[in-house]
């Protein structure tokens, strides 16, 4: 347009005013569709078709998002506080793996082939055979393993394991296929189901601020010989009115199988065991009800934690 203009003073007089007046008619002409064009892309976005629009129908089209409109995922920022207050106790922090194998996931667990109770622990599998695995036990070997030349120089083994963990389950409000566990490993020379008790105590009462009573009962793990299964009262802040106890995790004294898998003598050396769901945790804490919006990617529901 601008080198169309630049032709007028090159032109003969008569000529000027109606080459002058023409240009600006077409100049007039693309202004529009362009102002046209715009108001289509809008309101396309604002279909209600448009799914990748950030906003509903009605609202204003937001600013483009930045970083600094993001925030972490409610979950990481709780599986931190939690591993923060086991490392405060004395544990290491170990992440599992998102993918591992048969002997870790069974054998090493003391999931002798053809155990009944391998059905609980139902996950996928890929072509390869390996396994997402079912629970963060998985890893219990490895710390075992990784930790043996420590406690036989006199030391303990202290580990937490935070990892993902997936189950071929039906989804619904209170089950995911998909979530997250804590796992923790503890062996001494002369480690006791008390000492097991204390720090699981200590960690539910920092996490949730309070006194809590706590309680077991009598449970079953191919892995752990005695198994428990623990639980808090549920506390009136957290919404109990005295009427309940909420299951938190399993746990028990490690078998002497998998102690022994691992290469320590289970007649010198004790230690105990526990693994629990991160987002019941996190649900009681703030009074959440359906365990599928943390993995729904849900605007809404993520802002409410930043
Ligand atoms: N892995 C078990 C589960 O997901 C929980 C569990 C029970 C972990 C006992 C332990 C344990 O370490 O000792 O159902």
């Amino acid at each position: 347009m601008d080198s169309e203009y630049a032709k007028i003073p090159g032109m003969a007089k008569e000529k000027r005013a109606a080459f002058g007046k023409e240009l600006n008619a077409k100049k007039q002409k693309l202004l529009e569709e362009i102002e046209a064009a715009e108001a289509a892309v809008l309101n396309v976005a604002a279909s209600p078709i448009d799914i990748t629009a950030p906003c509903g129908v009605n609202e204003e089209l937001p600013k483009l998002m930045t970083w600094a409109d993001g925030s972490r995922h409610p979950l990481m920022v709780e599986l931190d506080r939690v591993c923060e207050i086991y490392a405060r106790m004395g544990f290491d922090v170990v992440e599992s793996r998102q993918l591992d194998d048969e002997f870790h996931m069974f054998e090493s667990l003391n999931f002798p082939d053809g155990h009944p109770a391998r059905d609980g622990y139902d996950s996928f599998r890929t072509e390869e055979g390996l396994i997402p695995p079912a629970h963060t036990s998985t890893m219990q070997h490895r710390v075992l393993l990784a930790g043996r030349e420590k406690l036989l120089a006199g030391g303990e083994i202290a580990v937490v394991i935070p990892g993902r963990v997936f189950r071929n389950e039906d989804v619904d409000a209170t089950h995911e296929h998909t979530f997250y566990q804590v796992e923790g490993v503890f062996v001494s020379r002369d480690a006791t189901l008390g000492q097991m008790m204390g720090v699981l105590r200590e960690f539910f009462q920092t996490y949730y601020g309070q006194e809590l009573k706590i309680r077991t009962q009598p449970g079953y793990f191919p892995f752990t010989e005695p198994s428990l299964e623990f639980s808090i009262e549920k506390p009136a802040s957290l919404g109990g009115k005295g009427d309940g106890w909420l299951e938190m995790l399993g746990c028990g004294m490690i078998h002497p199988n998998v102690l022994k898998m691992a290469g320590i003598d289970p007649a010198k050396y004790r230690g105990f065991a526990w693994g629990g769901g991160i987002e019941r945790l996190v649900m009681l804490k703030y009074g959440l009800t359906d365990i599928r919006d943390f993995e729904s990617g849900k605007l809404r529901f993520l802002r409410e934690f930043k």
